[in-house]
């Protein structure tokens, strides 16, 4: 199988149509980050100050939510020990005062819809209703030109405008993403892989607040929209997820009664409360996007625990693990399952066609432009990636697949579904990892429907 043939083929069709699709409606977490790329002695000098002995508690064990400078700390030390993705909600006003002394080496739009928009509608062109929980004047200026709305109602009247044109000036909500290098160092802790912990000094989006225009005039939103993408339940915690999720469920019959297909992109939820709720949203959902820690977490709620360590037990994650574990998930009446992992990304679906595959590979594109260069502006930094190598880890994972399932050219039948597989481009040094799993389910999403 020549991979480099198919990224290439894959990505001249996408980027030939990507402007066909009449729009896409994304909601609900909408952010600012601010990027700090950490310094050993700074960071080790830090810890010091604060007391270590405290501190490193909470390396070994995440707290629910950040209440002190210890637990801020701590947290970070949890990520960086691991090599994994956390992300708190930071309680406490002194905490969010020492984030921002601390400092920020980079503004950048965040929140999965923020970035997808700055994406789909910024650099595909296709036109996104965004939901903006707060919009202040620097959220707005975080925004790409380009084809990207938010509602407004005036006199009456539901009007788009660009965020940059709203004016409203309302709040800030900013996340302190400390990210850190392959290799780091600090005191005894080396990071096995980059990653970053994600502090939220924000009361919106962690409570998957929704404005009124996306309450009252939901129906006349989704007119506008062919597709549909919905993330930021992840905060949610069993005290707070009922309001939000009646309304979710409310917007999830517009959306299927106008037939708008939805994708659900996952993130990293603590609460399994809040998980289970999740899997029963999923039968009126048409396509997730997840990776290994959050299958493995969901397959946990499911009852599924051995599935569930075994997801988490190697590296590069068993494929054969991943497809029992897509399977169960699929029985629940969800049509596509897009996993992504470090190295390759399978999609389960009820559907066939290798166009599933080859949204697979201009998404992979796109991921790697954005590890490489910290954010995509033009859809030609996607064609730079293509020089990125595929990276050899892959090859056991596809060996296993042409094994077990008999695998060709990437797509295999198993047990009544389509399974797509594809190797991915691993950018050595990335610049950033931050938003890279939004870009690839974005990407994938939408280029499918490119495609069809
Ligand atoms: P998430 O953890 O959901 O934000 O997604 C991160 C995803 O980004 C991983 O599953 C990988 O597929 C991809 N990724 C992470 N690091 C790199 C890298 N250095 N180059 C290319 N893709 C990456
Ligand atoms: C989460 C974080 C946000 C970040 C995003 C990236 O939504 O809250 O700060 O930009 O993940 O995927």
């Amino acid at each position: 199988m020549v991979w480099g043939e198919l990224y290439s083929s894959a990505f001249e069709r996408v980027r030939a149509k990507v402007g066909n699709v009449k729009g896409v409606l994304l909601a609900y977490n909408t952010n600012i980050d601010a990027i700090k790329y950490l310094e050993r002695n700074d960071l080790e000098a830090r810890v010091e100050r604060t007391g270590k002995e405290e501190v490193i508690q909470y390396s070994e064990e995440l707290p629910e939510s950040i209440k002190g400078v210890p637990q801020l700390l701590g947290s970070i030390l949890w990520s960086v020990k691991r090599g994994k993705a956390a992300e708190l909600y930071v309680e406490s006003c002194p905490v969010r005062f020492y984030m921002r002394r601390w400092g920020w080496d980079e503004l950048r739009m965040g929140g999965q819809v923020g970035i997808m928009a700055n994406l789909i509608g910024g650099v595909y062109g296709i036109p996104v209703i965004t939901h903006v929980p707060q919009l202040s004047k620097l959220q707005a200026t975080l925004f790409n030109d380009g084809p990207i709305y938010v509602p407004r109602v005036e006199d009456g009247k539901l009007k788009l405008l660009h965020p940059r044109e709203f004016n409203n000036n309302e709040e800030n909500c900013i996340h302190y993403i400390y990210e850190f290098p392959r290799g780091f160092r600090v005191f005894d802790f080396e990071a096995p892989r980059e990653n970053r912990f994600i502090g939220s000094a924000d009361d919106y989006n962690p409570n998957l607040y929704i404005r009124s225009e996306f309450r009252e005039r939901f129906d006349e939103i989704v007119p506008r929209v062919q597709l549909a993408i919905i993330s930021g339940l992840q905060a949610l915690t069993r005290k707070n997820y009922r309001e939000p999720f009646e309304i979710i469920r409310g917007h999830l019959e517009v959306l299927n009664e106008k037939k708008v297909p939805v994708h659900l992109e996952f993130a990293f939820t603590p609460d399994k409360t809040v998980r289970k709720e999740i899997l029963k949203l999923l039968p009126e959902i048409w396509s997730v996007g997840l990776n290994e820690v959050e299958l493995a977490s969901i397959m946990e709620v499911m009852g599924e625990k051995d599935l569930a360590e075994k997801l988490l037990a190697s590296d590069p994650v068993n494929p054969i693990a991943v497809t029992e574990a897509m399977l169960k998930l699929a029985e629940l009446g969800v049509r596509r399952i897009h996993f992504h992992t470090y190295g390759y990304y399978l999609a389960l679906t009820s559907y066939r066609g290798d166009f599933v595959r080859d949204a697979l590979l201009f998404a992979a594109l796109a991921a790697a432009a954005k590890a490489k260069l910290g954010d995509v502006s033009l859809i030609n930094d996607i064609a730079s990636a293509m020089d990125v190598p595929i990276n050899d880890k892959a090859k056991a994972v596809e060996e296993a697949l042409v094994k077990e399932y008999g695998m060709k050219n990437g797509i295999a039948e198993v047990s009544g579904y389509q399974l797509a597989f594809i190797p991915t481009k691993i950018v050595e040094k990335p610049k950033s990892t931050v938003g890279v799993g939004d870009t690839i389910s974005s990407s994938a999403f939408i280029s499918e429907f490119v495609l069809r």
